[in-house]
Parts: structure tokens; C-alpha cells; sequence
């Protein structure tokens, strides 16, 4: 009881520290889009001076390329990607029978690299692994994002849930600290978002590159001083898909650029 009476107080008074007003977040899921300067709204905006359409267009120079022992390509079996893989980003993280646990876009991308392909996988933050996500996730641009949380998936969302109202690291803080109780406020130089998933891959002014939601993650989790998960991860998986659920109805931006 006594620890739990400070515990909470510490936390006061970081928050305090951060914030300059407290206000809640209501009503519909807001894209991280609608903060970003309008210069970084037009760069996502025309596929030509997005940033992220280079690694979105080396994705679709992949899905055309034979590898592994199958010598085929992506396209060889799942043809035309604007058909095969349309819609395919809106319901990831999605329940895989043969884990009996989530799986997510770039695990699923690996998955059919090893089984169908016999190809190697790829490293999870590698150019061909943000190139293929992006180009998969571009092809369900503007569509609703709308994963599936009843059946097996529920513990799972369970979990995902759980992590990310759970305090963590030297400052004490949940995600929902910044993303939930303070969006729209400022923290030190950064207005903060519902911090909403709908972009990713996304083009990071800050990383001058193309980063995955897992990297995000893990730069959020360094921010409180907590220690960060691996990417690709059973507790990222499942804070993906509760992210997922929370921006349902959210159009997909991949790929977004952001500050
Ligand atoms: C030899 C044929 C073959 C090749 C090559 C292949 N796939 Fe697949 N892929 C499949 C089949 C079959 C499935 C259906 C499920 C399964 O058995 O894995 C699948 C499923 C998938 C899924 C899940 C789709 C969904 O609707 O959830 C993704 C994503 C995917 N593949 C991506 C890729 C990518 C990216 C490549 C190239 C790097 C690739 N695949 C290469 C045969 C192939
Ligand atoms: C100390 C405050 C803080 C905490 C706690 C925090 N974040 Fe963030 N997060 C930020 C800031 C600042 C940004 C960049 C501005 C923005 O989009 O809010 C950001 C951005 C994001 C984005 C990118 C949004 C977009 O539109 O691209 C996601 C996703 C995100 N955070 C998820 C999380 C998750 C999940 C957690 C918990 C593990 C978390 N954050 C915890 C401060 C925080």
C-alpha cells in the first residue's frame, strides 16, 4: 500500500514535469497525420516528394525478383500485388495457427520467405524487410484498418492492452500517459499524437529514413528510461494489435512521414 501511494506520486510528479496542461482525449481515433506541419503533410501527400516511396518502390523491385531455393518471386505466386495483397495491412496482427499466437505484417512477410520461397528471412529493420512492408502496406492505402480481436486473438489483445496501460522505466510511465491522457499537448518541443499506427513504415524526419512501428516502439519505451522489447517481439506483437483495434476505422497511410 505504502509503496503503491508512492509509486503513484513519483509518477505525479514526473508527468508534471513533462506537461504543462492535462486534458482527455475523446471521440474518434486522430491520425498522427492531422499534428504534422503542413510542409510534412504535403511531403506525404505527393508520392513524389515522399521520401519513403524510394524504399516503397525497392519493395516492388523485390516482389518481382526470384530468390531462395524456389527461384520464384513473390509474384510468381501471389501475382499483381495491387490485387493479391490489397487489404492484406488492415487486418495484421492477425491469429497464425501454426505459433498459436499473432503474427504481424513483416513475421507474416518472413514466414512465406521461409516456407514458400525457401528463401532466408530478412532482418527485421533491413531496407528489403521496410521496402517489402511499405509496398505490401501501400497497397491498402486508404482502406480502414480493421484486425479481428474475438476468437484466439482475444487473450492476446488481452495482453496487448494490459502492456499498454502499464507503467514502466525510471519515469514511471504509461503509454497512455502521453498518448491518451495528453494528446494534443506539448512535450518539451513535440506536440503530442494519439500516437496511432495507421502509417507504418513510416518516413522519420528525425531518423531521415524509413523506420518500422517495432522502432518506434522501442524510441517511446527509451523515453521513459524503460527497457525496450526486441522487435518483432510476443509483447510488441500484442501492443501492436491493441494499437491496431484503438485506430480502427483509420485510414492506411503507409508510407506516412512524420517529424
Ligand atoms: C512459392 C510460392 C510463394 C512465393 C514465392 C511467395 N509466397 Fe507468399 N504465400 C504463398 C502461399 C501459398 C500463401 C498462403 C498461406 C501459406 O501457406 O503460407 C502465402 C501467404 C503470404 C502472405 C499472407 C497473406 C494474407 O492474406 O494474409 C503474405 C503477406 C505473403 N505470402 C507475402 C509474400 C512475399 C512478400 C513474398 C516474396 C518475398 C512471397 N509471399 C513469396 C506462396 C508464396
Ligand atoms: C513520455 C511520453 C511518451 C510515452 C510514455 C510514449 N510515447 Fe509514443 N511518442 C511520444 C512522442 C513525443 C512522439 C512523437 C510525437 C507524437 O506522434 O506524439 C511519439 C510517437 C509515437 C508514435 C508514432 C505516431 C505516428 O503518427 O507516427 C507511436 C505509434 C507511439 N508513440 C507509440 C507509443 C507506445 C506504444 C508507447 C508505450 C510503449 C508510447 N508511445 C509511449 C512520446 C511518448
Amino acid at each position: 500500500m505504502r509503496k503503491n501511494n508512492r509509486k503513484i506520486m513519483m509518477a505525479g510528479a514526473a508527468v508534471a514535469a513533462v506537461f504543462s496542461i492535462a486534458t482527455i482525449a475523446a471521440g474518434e481515433p486522430k491520425s498522427g497525420y492531422l499534428s504534422a506541419e503542413p510542409e510534412t503533410q504535403a511531403m506525404q501527400d505527393d508520392d513524389f516528394s515522399n521520401p519513403a516511396m524510394l524504399v516503397t518502390d525497392y519493395g516492388g523491385d523485390l516482389w518481382s525478383t526470384a530468390d531462395g531455393d524456389s527461384g520464384k518471386s513473390c509474384e510468381d505466386c501471389h501475382g499483381d500485388a495491387a490485387d493479391s495483397m490489397k487489404g492484406v495491412k488492415t487486418r495484421y496482427p492477425t491469429y497464425y495457427q501454426p505459433w498459436g499466437k499473432m503474427i504481424n505484417l513483416e513475421l507474416r512477410i518472413n514466414e512465406c520467405r521461409k516456407d514458400n520461397q525457401k528463401a532466408k528471412a530478412w532482418k527485421y529493420e533491413s531496407k528489403e524487410m521496410l521496402g517489402m512492408a511499405s509496398y505490401i502496406g501501400y497497397q491498402s492505402r486508404g482502406m480502414p484498418m480493421a484486425v479481428d480481436i474475438g476468437g484466439k486473438a482475444t487473450p492476446f489483445f488481452t495482453k496487448g492492452k494490459e502492456f499498454y496501460y502499464e507503467r514502466r522505466g525510471q519515469l514511471d510511465m504509461a503509454c497512455s500517459h502521453c498518448h491518451e491522457d495528453n494528446s494534443g499537448n506539448m512535450i518539451r518541443a513535440n506536440l503530442l499524437t494519439e500516437g496511432q499506427i495507421n502509417g507504418f513504415p513510416t518516413y522519420r524526419l528525425k531518423w531521415s529514413g524509413v523506420g518500422t512501428l517495432h522502432r518506434r516502439f522501442k524510441g517511446c519505451n527509451d523515453q521513459v528510461r524503460a527497457i525496450p522489447y526486441e522487435r518483432g517481439s510476443d509483447e510488441y506483437v500484442n501492443l501492436e494489435l491493441y494499437l491496431a483495434w484503438r485506430g480502427r476505422g483509420l485510414a492506411v497511410e503507409t508510407p506516412s512521414v512524420r517529424n
